[in-house]
C-alpha cells in the first residue's frame, strides 16, 4: 500500500474515533448524529485536502485530519438537507436509508444544523496555529454557506421546472458544489502553509474539478442505477442539469473538456502526482 492509501485509513479510523458524545434523554440523537458521516461515501473532500498536505509538507498530515472531517462533516450536512422532502425529496444516501426517512424530518433537519456548527467546532478544537485555524475557518464557512453551497442549493431548488441557460447553470453547479471541492484544496495549501500563489492555483483548479464533478453526478443521475450510485438516480428530470440541457452525449464533452483542463493545470504543480492518482477513477463517465 502506497503512503497516501495508509493516510487515508488512519484518516477513516480517525473519522468513526471522532462520533461526538451527547448524552441525553433523546431516543436516538446521540446514533442518528454521526451515522450518516459513518455511512461512507467516497470522502472525496478530505482525500484532496489530504493529497495537497501530503504533496507539500506531510510533517502536517496527523494535525490535517480534523479539518479534513470537518469538510467531510460539513458535506454531510449538506447531503442531508439536499435529501429533504423539501428539497430532493430523497429516501437513500450513500446505500442507506436517508435520516429523515428512517428517522424524522425534524430530526433530520436538527442533525444537518448540528454537523453544520460541528464543522467549525472540530477546527476551533485542532492542535494548530491561531492564524491558519482563522484561515480555514473563513475557507469552509465562505465556500460552504452563503457565498457558496448553500447560494447554489437555494438557486438549485428555486429554479427547478424552469429551463435555465448554460451560464446560470454554471452558476449554480459552481456554488453548490465547486466552490467546497475547491475550499478542500485550499485548505490543503493553507495547511502546508504554501504560498499565496499556489493557494490561489489550488482554488481555481479546484472549482473547475468542482465544475467537473457535479457534471459528472449529473451523468450518474441520467446513466447509473440505484445500487451502483447508492442513491435514487433518474431524479434530475425538473432540476436544471448538464443532461437536461445538453442531453448525455453533450454533457460527456463539457466533462472531457474539464479534465483536459484540470490535468493540464496540474502538471506544474508538486501535488500533481498525489492528485491524478485520486483523480484517476473519477476521470470515467
Ligand atoms: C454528492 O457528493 C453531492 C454532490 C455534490 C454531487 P459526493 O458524490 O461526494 O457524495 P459522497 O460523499 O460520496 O456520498
Ligand atoms: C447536491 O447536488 C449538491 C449538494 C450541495 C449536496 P445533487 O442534488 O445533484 O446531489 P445528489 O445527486 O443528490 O447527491
Ligand atoms: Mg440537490
Ligand atoms: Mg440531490
Ligand atoms: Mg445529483
Amino acid at each position: 500500500m502506497n503512503l497516501i492509501h495508509s493516510v487515508f485509513d488512519r484518516f477513516e479510523h480517525y473519522l468513526i474515533k471522532q462520533a461526538p458524545k451527547v448524552a441525553s434523554f433523546h431516543p436516538y440523537f446521540e446514533v442518528a448524529l454521526w451515522e450518516m458521516v459513518l455511512n461512507g461515501g467516497k470522502r472525496f473532500r478530505p482525500k484532496l485536502l489530504l493529497s495537497v498536505v501530503a504533496s507539500y509538507k506531510p510533517k502536517m498530515l496527523e494535525k490535517a485530519f480534523a479539518p479534513a472531517l470537518a469538510i467531510e462533516v460539513l458535506h454531510t450536512y449538506s447531503l442531508i438537507h439536499d435529501d429533504l422532502p423539501a428539497m430532493d425529496n430523497a429516501t437513500l444516501r450513500r446505500g442507506c436509508q436517508t435520516l429523515h426517512t428512517k428517522y424524522d424530518e425534524a430530526g433530520a433537519i436538527l442533525i444537518g444544523d448540528g454537523l453544520n456548527t460541528q464543522a467549525f467546532y472540530l477546527l476551533t478544537k485542532a492542535k494548530l496555529k491561531p492564524k491558519i485555524k482563522v484561515k480555514l475557518i473563513q475557507s469552509l464557512s465562505y465556500n460552504g454557506g452563503i457565498y457558496g453551497m448553500v447560494l447554489g442549493q437555494a438557486l438549485d431548488c428555486n429554479f427547478e421546472h424552469q429551463n435555465l441557460p448554460l451560464k446560470q447553470l454554471k452558476t449554480i453547479h459552481l456554488n453548490k458544489t465547486a466552490k467546497l471541492i475547491a475550499a478542500s484544496l485550499q485548505m490543503g495549501g493553507i495547511l502546508a502553509e504554501c504560498d499565496k500563489k499556489t493557494c490561489k492555483i489550488l482554488y481555481k483548479l479546484g472549482l473547475d474539478l468542482g465544475l467537473f464533478f457535479q457534471i459528472r453526478d449529473d451523468i450518474i443521475d441520467a446513466t447509473q442505477s440505484e445500487q451502483e450510485a447508492g442513491k435514487p438516480t433518474h431524479q434530475d428530470s425538473a432540476k436544471n442539469s448538464y443532461v437536461n440541457l445538453l442531453g448525455l452525449e453533450g454533457a460527456r464533452i463539457e466533462a472531457k473538456n474539464l479534465e483536459n483542463s484540470i490535468k493540464q493545470q496540474l502538471k506544474p504543480l508538486k501535488a500533481h502526482k498525489a492528485l491524478n492518482e485520486l483523480l484517476s477513477r473519477y476521470f470515467i463517465f
